[in-house]
């Protein structure tokens, strides 16, 4: 009697829905397991795309591991996202004692599936319910029961878990933005979700010999920030442009008005995770040499402790463009000199990594774009400095 009570028990801390996993599914008539690699028989390039994906490594990835080991007794709220379903979740927070994210009544769940598990993110998080397989058509020959689902084709399939903004406690605050920074923004008023940019359209068929349709790729490219060290930054494009305008010079100084935009992305660039930032070096070079470095950052800072707070916010919001001047000392240049312009997307700072004993094994950042061009001044102020005339 008792013990029935505190299964059924719903836990209530603030009221948002990753308070509990996901409800649990069975597996739908035909299907052996709703396990993604059991799908992946039969959808075989899809399978594949999304196990390159970041939603099929939101279990096992290193900081994660390395901030739930920090944390444990939070750590079943952080689970509720990363492995969201029910069959998932190995100890199910039931209650909480003192309204106190930190101090969970756990659970052993007899019904969770280890493989599963691992899966993360999986297809059945957005494509099981109530025993059918959930999916744009409708009306496919599968093997399996399906059903169209319109509110899977909207934003709301990935605001679930990509807008999060709720305080447990003065440092237990979660900051995801991403979809109200999306609604602000001209892609909304458009209709473009999520999905038209994450999930690129292609013509292919569904399975080996079914018929060609209008697909969308699962690889959920997303920052370009690899998990594994030594791998490339690729599976989207870079949010930014950059365009280096016409320097002027003075007595001191060369001065270079950089442009930065966010032409790109759907929402704040950087989004989401608050440590994410960019890092815009311009190289002033000489016969190849570089003669000095100039840097920019965009993206937010926090400060942890006592009471977490943001206390600067540098992001660009959707087609927002911004100039920013470098200064570099005026001697350096010469009709020869030019200019290289690198991006680099960062996860974390060396710090973070050091403090989470992850230095040497986890990639903190990616060089998203480097191009050179000739550095061009502005002939007035050229030819003021050349005569003399200050
Ligand atoms: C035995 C092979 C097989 C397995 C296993 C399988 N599917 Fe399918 N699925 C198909 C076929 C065949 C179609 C229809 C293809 C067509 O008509 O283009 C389909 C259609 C779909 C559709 C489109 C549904 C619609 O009408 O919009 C989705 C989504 C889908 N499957 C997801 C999954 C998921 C998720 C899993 C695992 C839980 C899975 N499938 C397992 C064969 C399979
Ligand atoms: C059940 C929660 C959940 C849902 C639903 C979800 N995501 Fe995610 N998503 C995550 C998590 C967690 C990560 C980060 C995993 C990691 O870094 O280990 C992530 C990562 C991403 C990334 C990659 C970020 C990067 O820089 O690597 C993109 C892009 C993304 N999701 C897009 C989407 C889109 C588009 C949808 C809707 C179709 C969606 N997500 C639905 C939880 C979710
Ligand atoms: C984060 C959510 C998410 C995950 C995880 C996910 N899908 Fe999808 N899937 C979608 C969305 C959204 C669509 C519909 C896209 C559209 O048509 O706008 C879709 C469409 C499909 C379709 C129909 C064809 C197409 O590409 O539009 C199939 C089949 C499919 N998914 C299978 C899978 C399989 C198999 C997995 C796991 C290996 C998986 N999906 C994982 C969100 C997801
Ligand atoms: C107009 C296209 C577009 C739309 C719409 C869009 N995104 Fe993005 N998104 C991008 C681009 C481009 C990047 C890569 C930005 C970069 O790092 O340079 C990105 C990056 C991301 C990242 C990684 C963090 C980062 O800033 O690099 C996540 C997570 C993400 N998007 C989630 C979403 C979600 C969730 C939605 C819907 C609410 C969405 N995106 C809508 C284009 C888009
Ligand atoms: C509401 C759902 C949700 C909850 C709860 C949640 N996460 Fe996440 N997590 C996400 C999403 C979505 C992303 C991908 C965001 C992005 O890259 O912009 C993510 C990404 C991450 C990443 C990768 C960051 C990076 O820059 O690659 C780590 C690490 C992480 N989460 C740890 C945690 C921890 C620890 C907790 C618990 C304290 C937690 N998460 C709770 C949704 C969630």
């Amino acid at each position: 009697m008792l013990a029935c009570a505190v299964i059924l028990a719903k836990v209530n801390i603030l009221g948002y829905w990753w308070e509990n996993p996901m409800p649990y599914q069975q597996t739908p008539k035909g299907l052996k397991s709703i396990r993604a690699e059991d799908c992946g028989v039969c959808h075989v390039e899809i399978y594949r795309e999304w196990k390159t994906s970041t939603h099929a490594h939101a279990l096992k990835d290193l900081q994660f591991q390395a901030e739930m080991a920090k944390s444990p007794k939070t750590s079943w709220l952080c689970l509720n996202c990363h492995t969201p379903l029910l069959n998932q979740v190995e100890n199910v927070a039931v209650d909480v004692r003192n309204r106190s994210a930190s101090d969970p009544v756990l659970t052993k769940n007899p019904r969770a599936d280890a493989v599963l598990r691992n899966e993360a993110v999986t297809c059945a998080v957005c494509h099981v319910k109530d025993g059918y397989v959930v999916g744009p058509y409708g009306n496919t020959g599968a093997p399996h029961p399906t059903m169209r689902d319109e509110k899977l084709l909207t934003v709301d399939t990935c605001a679930a878990c990509h807008q999060a903004t709720a305080a447990y406690t003065d440092t237990l605050v979660c900051t995801f933005d991403t979809a109200a920074e999306w609604k602000e923004s001209p892609y909304a008023k458009q209709g473009r979700g999520c999905s038209s940019c994450h999930m690129p359209a292609v013509n292919r068929p569904l399975v080996a010999g079914g018929p060609v349709r209008t697909t969308r790729r699962h690889s959920f490219g997303g920052g370009m920030i690899p998990k594994t060290p030594g791998q490339p930054a690729t599976g989207n494009r870079s949010g930014l442009t950059v365009e280096i305008l016409t320097a002027s010079r003075n007595a001191n100084s060369l001065n270079i008005p950089v442009r930065l935009k966010n032409a790109y992305a759907g929402h704040k660039l950087p989004t989401g995770d608050p440590e994410r930032h960019i890092r815009i070096e311009v190289d002033l070079i000489n016969d190849g040499k570089v003669m000095e470095t100039r840097s920019l950052r965009i993206g937010q800072q926090w400060e942890w402790w006592p009471k977490a707070r943001r206390i600067a916010d540098t992001r660009l919001k959707p087609l927002q463009e911004r100039t920013e001047t470098l200064k570099f000392a005026a001697g350096k240049a010469s009709p020869r000199t030019r200019i290289r312009v690198t991006v680099t997307n960062v996860r974390m700072t060396e710090e973070a990594a050091k403090f989470h004993h992850l230095t040497g094994k986890y990639p903190l950042e990616a060089q998203v774009q480097r191009f050179e061009r000739a550095l061009i001044v502005s002939p007035a102020t050229q030819s003021r400095e050349q005569s003399g005339l200050k």
